[in-house]
């Protein structure tokens, strides 16, 4: 571990680089930047935090951010993660690389890290957690699922005494913008998709979240906290309601579905689910499916997530908020920064190493919604039951 990091009674500061300035990295360089945050957070315990450093494919665009001559603005990203003042690099770029080689650099180097790409550690989980668990640097996730929800952390520490039976949720803003819009409005699922580019919620290509790969990536990290597993996200069963050949996710959800659902006093969400049965075996999925319009998930609209647990001793419990944006996921990757500097360790807290792990090839088991419209692209997985 860098002897920076964690060393209790030392008044020096965490030295921060920070790599991206996009949506997320932006709101989180202004807040380190901001003296009145830095002063209100440090009055709650734990080191001073001090960027020293961005990396950036172009440094030009720490303009407006009120940058001091101090902290360095580089595109030279490797550099930035070698410099050897560094105590963490926030990792805010994406995707798997150059995010992977910059993470596992500053790993070896025995930085601490704080991400928020549930698509690189979903794919590279298990090979990540042995390295930091090699070197002994913290590896911090909050932010890679559920944006501004707290949900990882709460899984590991606060719910230490339960035997988890299942987390499950509306993982995906995209999605659930979409489906929040053709429920709302009735418009059909291509004009949705263009509404939600156009407001921002949805990428140029918006397959990762219409097919559900994005929300397999973060039901893999969920799974890998409330289970001791790290999940392929590639194997995670991705569900269609519109027959076997197409394409899986919300693509096939007719507005006819929709309405039919909504006759029933069903809405159509998109969820992902990690789940263990008695035996110990893991399963998960992604699929859209019929909730009661009543229930937690199922008045859930818009861009915000919900995840809920189902565990013993507690029941259900449901953790709703922001999923996505600047201001929400920097709350995270900001409080995630600060346990660093109150010298908290990594993100699976005291768990052991978890191995990789096939997933279950169990299909969905329980009760189905059958609309019968539109022929073949009507039946959904029911997951809460009718409304009361
Ligand atoms: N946005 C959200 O609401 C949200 C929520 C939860 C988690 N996350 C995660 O947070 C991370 C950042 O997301 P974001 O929305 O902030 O993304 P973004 O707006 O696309 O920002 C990414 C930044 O990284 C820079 N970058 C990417 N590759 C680079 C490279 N090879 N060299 C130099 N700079 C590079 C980009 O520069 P260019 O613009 O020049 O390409 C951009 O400034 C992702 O892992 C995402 O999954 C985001």
């Amino acid at each position: 571990m860098s002897p920076r990091l964690g060393s209790e009674g030392t008044e020096a500061p965490l030295r921060v680089g920070l790599l991206g300035l996009g949506t997320v990295g932006r709101a989180v360089a202004e807040a380190l930047l901001d003296a009145g945050w830095c002063d209100g957070v440090r009055r709650r315990g734990g080191r001073a935090l001090q960027l020293v450093a961005v990396g950036a494919r172009d440094p030009g665009r720490s303009r407006g951010l009120g940058m001091p001559a101090s902290v360095e603005a580089s595109s030279d990203l490797d550099a930035v993660v070698a410099r050897p003042d560094l105590d963490v690099v926030v990792e805010l770029l994406g995707g798997l690389d150059p995010a992977e080689r910059l993470l596992r650099s500053a790993l070896e180097r025995g930085r601490g890290v704080v991400t928020a790409n549930k698509a690189l550690l979903a794919a590279r989980g298990a090979s990540l957690e042995r390295l930091a668990r090699w070197t002994g640097a913290p590896l911090r996730f909050e932010a890679a699922v559920g944006g501004g929800i707290p949900i990882l952390t709460p899984l590991v520490r606060d719910l230490a005494a339960t035997q988890i039976r299942s987390v499950s949720g509306i993982v995906n803003g995209t999605t659930n913008h979409i489906l929040t819009a053709m429920t709302r409005d009735g418009v059909a699922y291509p004009d949705a998709v263009v509404d939600a580019q156009r407001l921002g919620f949805a990428e140029a290509d918006p397959s990762a979240d219409v097919e559900g790969l994005d929300a397999a990536a973060k039901s893999a990290i969920l799974a890998r906290l409330a289970f001791g597993v790290w999940l392929d996200p590639e194997a995670i069963p991705r569900g269609s309601s519109a027959g076997e050949d197409a394409a899986p996710g919300i693509t096939g959800v007719t507005p006819q579905a929709i309405l039919a659902a909504g006759d029933r006093g069903f809405v159509i969400k998109l969820v992902g689910r990690a789940e263990q049965s008695a035996d110990g075996t893991v399963s998960a999925w992604v699929a859209p499916v019929a909730v009661a319009r009543s229930s937690p998930m199922g008045s859930t609209d818009g861009v915000t997530n919900i995840i809920e647990i189902e565990a013993d001793r507690v029941g259900r419990l449901w953790f709703r908020g922001p999923g996505a944006g600047g201001p929400a996921t920097s709350s995270a990757v900001l409080a995630d920064l600060l346990a660093l500097a109150r010298g908290e360790g990594a993100t699976w807290g005291a768990l052991p190493e978890a191995p990789p792990a096939a997933v279950s090839a169990k299909g969905w088991s329980g009760p189905w919604l059958d609309l019968k419209v539109d022929p073949g692209r009507s039946r959904f997985p029911l997951l809460a039951g009718p409304p009361a």
